[in-house]
């Protein structure tokens, strides 16, 4: 039985408060409305098969082993400052910097190829929650985008896509760190600025803008550039850390519907989810909570 799963797994602070932005963002409709997401853990499961599931970065295998153990080794030196609750912001930032350019260029000398990226995602432990291909589908016939941000790798996120989801989307829009490959396939540049977790939020609309060129060109001539982003003012956020309710920085939203994955540590930080996410989803649960409430949103319009 599902529905009674959802129901124990999910934790709403304020049913009023919700049930009044739901008839906001219906009364506005689809095309005021985006979706934005984080990736791991939030799109994808916390848990595969009883352990931890892999991030982009995480299930990389370059095919050269010394370069896997030199990533692996900046992992285990960096890792604990990035979880680090003394270090100051300013240090952190520039320490998550100097990890990320130097696992970039060791993707970079050691010669990543798209291939590798292929095959590192087949034997990957890595899935979605259930109920995403149905989300992305949903929304995707009502032509609202979903913009994925990570700091992880663009190129691994869309094959992550690939493989999983066996389809495309017009309306998802990836914004994470994206590779530059050579005629024989081989990485030898990143796209622009460098996305490392401290950033991730500060420009992320700013670095989608882009991508809103690309979607309004797809989804409909008079939503073009910028203005794409800014007529959109009712946002779904879905993430599983509190700092990914900054995602939604830099556009100024009207009516925004948080939803929050809480993967670990739930006793510890359920009080601060619910007070900050309008639902809170424990124990790994599936996405059919988010599918049942953009369905209950737009329903009409399906
Ligand atoms: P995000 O997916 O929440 O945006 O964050 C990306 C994660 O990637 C972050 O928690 C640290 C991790 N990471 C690795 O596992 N290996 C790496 O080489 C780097 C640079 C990051």
């Amino acid at each position: 039985m599902e529905q009674p799963d959802l129901v124990a797994n999910t934790v709403i602070d304020n049913p009023r408060a919700l049930t009044d932005k739901i008839n906001l963002i219906r009364d506005a409709g689809p095309s005021k409305f985006q979706v934005i997401a984080d990736f791991d853990a939030t799109l994808t499961k916390y848990r595969v098969n009883g352990l931890r599931g892999q991030t982009s970065h995480g299930l990389l295998q370059q095919g050269n082993a010394d370069y896997d153990a030199k990533r692996q080794a900046l992992y285990d030196h960096y890792h604990p400052m990035e979880i680090s609750p003394v270090i100051p912001i300013e240090e952190k930032t520039k320490l998550m910097e100097e990890w990320w350019s130097k696992t970039h260029d060791l993707l970079i000398e050691g010669g990543l190829t798209y291939d590798a990226i292929k095959k590192s995602v087949a034997n990957s432990s890595i899935a979605f929650r259930e109920g995403v291909t149905e989300l992305f589908g949903f929304l995707e016939k009502l032509e609202i985008p979903v913009l994925i941000f990570s700091a992880g790798l663009a190129d691994v996120i869309e094959e992550v896509l690939r493989q999983n989801l066996h389809r495309t989307f017009k309306n998802v829009k990836i914004v994470s760190n994206r590779m530059v490959f050579d005629d024989d396939g081989r990485l030898v540049s990143f796209k622009g600025k460098l996305i490392h977790v401290l950033n991730k939020n500060e420009h992320a609309l700013d670095m989608a803008a882009p991508l809103h060129d690309q979607l309004g060109a797809d989804i409909g001539e008079e939503e073009e550039g910028n203005a794409y982003v800014k007529q959109r003012t009712n946002v779904l956020l879905l993430g599983d850390h509190l700092g990914d309710l900054r995602m939604s920085d830099g556009l100024s939203y009207e009516t925004r519907i948080c939803i929050g994955f809480l993967n670990d540590n739930i006793e510890k930080s359920l009080e601060s989810y619910r007070k900050e996410f309008d639902l809170v989803y424990i124990n790994d649960a599936p996405m059919r909570g988010a599918l049942e409430l953009v369905s209950q949103l737009f329903s009409t319009e399906a």
